[in-house]
């Protein structure tokens, strides 16, 4: 493909949008962005100050806090969050956060610049339908609560190889964290207008990549 593009590719949790995403800019050389990790920065910058989602102030404390996003990494306050977005406490929060009208105008602003000047991947929940509805190519990846849980579940595994979790625990946090993305009233889950949909359940990571690699080249008739 030639000048910038923007390839969107939201999806529910665990659905493997950020491993295919990563591997993908890999592929094409260009940068990736997880919109999500812009969300956990967000509240993980309001837990470490205790400004829950209810507080009044919550608009104003993040106006006043200094986001950066390079190389897809995010940084507040010029200190990079990297190790604080997949905290426990963190993920359990973000979608109260992330359902916020003034977080969610807050992320577009910096969403919306990370592409002025580069082609980008970026993946989310709502990058086709709202971030960016003129996307080159539009996905929306998705696959069983249950495959999705068991993912998680044998990523867990492997990152903390002494610790015990419950399947049954995470598949109900999955179920939790879905029904809050799709039913919230802004920029809620939803397959975007013009987006591949791709059911993953069957399929691993190449297998998924070598899909959306394939209608990319499709649309833009290369070979
Ligand atoms: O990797 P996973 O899908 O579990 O999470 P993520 O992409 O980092 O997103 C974490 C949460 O941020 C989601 O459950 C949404 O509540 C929120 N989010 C959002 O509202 N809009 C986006 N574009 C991206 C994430
Ligand atoms: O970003 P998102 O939450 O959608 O998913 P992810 O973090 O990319 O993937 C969650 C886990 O599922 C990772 O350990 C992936 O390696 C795994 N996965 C898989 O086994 N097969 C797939 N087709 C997609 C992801």
């Amino acid at each position: 493909m030639s000048s910038s593009y923007i390839i969107s590719i939201d999806g529910p949790a665990a659905s493997g949008k950020s491993t295919v995403a990563r591997k993908l800019a890999e592929k094409l050389n260009i940068t990736y962005l997880s919109s999500g990790s812009v969300y956990r920065a967000i509240t993980y910058v309001c837990l470490s100050k205790n400004i829950k989602p209810s507080d009044e102030n919550l608009k104003d404390f993040i106006n006043t806090q200094s986001f950066n996003i390079e190389h897809g990494k995010v940084f507040v306050n010029n200190q990079d969050y990297s190790k604080f977005l997949s905290l426990p406490e963190t993920e359990n929060a973000v979608s109260s956060y992330a359902s916020l009208a003034c977080v969610r105008e807050f992320a577009l602003t910096l969403l919306r610049d990370v592409a002025k000047h580069e082609s980008i991947i970026m993946d989310g929940r709502d990058i086709g339908s709202v971030v960016f509805p003129n996307a080159t190519n539009k996905f929306f990846l998705t696959a069983s609560q249950e495959v999705r849980a068991k993912r998680r579940y044998d990523e867990f595994c492997k990152n903390h190889p002494n610790e015990k979790i419950n399947l049954d625990n995470i598949l109900a946090e999955i179920i939790k964290r879905d029904d809050m993305d799709r039913k919230r009233e802004l920029s809620p889950l939803i397959v975007a207008e013009n987006a591949i949909l791709i059911d993953n359940s069957k399929l691993n990571i190449e297998e998924t990549i070598q899909a959306i690699y394939n209608s990319l080249h499709k649309k833009t008739g290369e070979a």
